[in-house]
């Protein structure tokens, strides 16, 4: 099988090249070889490519930095997607690609399935969901990923974040009223590579793929900060004590059971990646 990773420097990106079967033929980009805020350059890079499947693992991320910076948020995260999606109809390719938690308001007080209506809070949100849209629109062959809450061992991510203030803070403040299960970019990575690894699928679907399980930011603060073997204390508090320039969902859970009977696997529980990406740290 032939596949085009696109992103290859991102926490998912980076995790698909390790999780990927050696019998896959896999070439990947990133910033440098094409950037996504020049859609020109997106066809004819698949193009020469020609890849049977294409991964999109590139996104604008910075949820907050989105909100003054509309503009090239909407560029990476719809307009570039909606490129991808026609090249990959013109030569036959499936695309396959992640949304986010972020499409929704977060107002439900139960799991969100994939037939919910979207409701996003901030520029973030709207821009994923605009990609989805382009995508599905296209004509394309495709596979979109919902997932949340997203962590590794490198990048920009939350784990990261509470060992750096753990280790010169007293005590940690977090929001204890927002519900997500954090899914490890391993996971998601190791999840797309088994779907694959089954062959190429014929049918278009929108899927929630997230570890199983629940718990809050504070609950998962508390989480690592134990397994990593740090004491500093974590305080909860609620969201409106930590005001940021975009609004997060209050709920983030997700009924993955479509996913779980299309593909006949459901993901670990988010304890457990938290285990291994410990794990991984440690190592160095
Ligand atoms: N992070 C989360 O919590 C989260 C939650 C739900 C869904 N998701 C979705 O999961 C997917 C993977 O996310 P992630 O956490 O792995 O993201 P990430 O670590 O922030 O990586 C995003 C990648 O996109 C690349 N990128 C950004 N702008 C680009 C541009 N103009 N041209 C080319 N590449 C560009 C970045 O390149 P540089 O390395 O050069 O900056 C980076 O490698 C995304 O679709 C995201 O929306 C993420």
């Amino acid at each position: 099988m032939k596949l085009l990773v696109i992103g290859k420097n991102g926490q998912v990106g980076g995790e698909l090249l390790k999780a990927l079967p050696p019998s896959f033929e896999v070439s990947a980009t990133d910033r440098s070889t094409l950037d996504l805020a020049r859609p020109e350059q997106i066809a004819s890079v698949i193009q020469a490519s020609n890849p049977q499947v294409i991964i999109n693992a590139a996104a604008y991320t910075a949820v907050d930095k989105a909100e003054s910076d509309q503009a090239t948020a909407q560029a990476i995260n719809a307009t570039a997607p909606g490129v991808m999606a026609d090249a990959a109809k013109s030569i036959g390719a499936l695309l396959v690609h992640y949304s986010t938690d972020y499409v929704f308001d977060g107002e439900k007080d139960a799991p969100y399935t994939e037939d919910d209506a979207p409701a996003p809070l901030g520029v973030y949100g709207r821009t994923k969901l605009d990609g989805e849209r382009a995508i599905q629109a296209s004509g394309c062959r495709y596979l979109i990923l919902r997932t949340e809450w997203v962590y590794g061992p490198y990048g920009a991510n939350f784990l990261l974040t509470m060992l750096r203030l753990a280790a010169s803070r007293p005590e940690l403040h977090v929001v204890d009223d927002q519900f997500g299960a954090p899914t490890s970019a391993r996971m998601i990575a190791e999840a797309t590579a088994r779907v694959l690894s089954a062959g190429i699928p014929q049918d278009n679907g929108l899927y929630h793929m997230t570890a199983a399980g629940r718990t809050t930011w504070c609950g998962f603060a508390r989480a690592i900060l134990a397994g990593s073997g740090s004491k500093t204390p974590v305080v909860a508090i609620p969201t409106k004590d930590y005001p940021t320039p975009a609004a997060r969902p209050r709920n983030s859970l997700f009924d993955n059971s479509r996913f779980e009977k299309r593909f006949g696997f459901r993901l670990p529980a988010w304890e457990e990646g938290l285990r291994q990406c410990l794990q991984t740290l440690a190592k160095g």
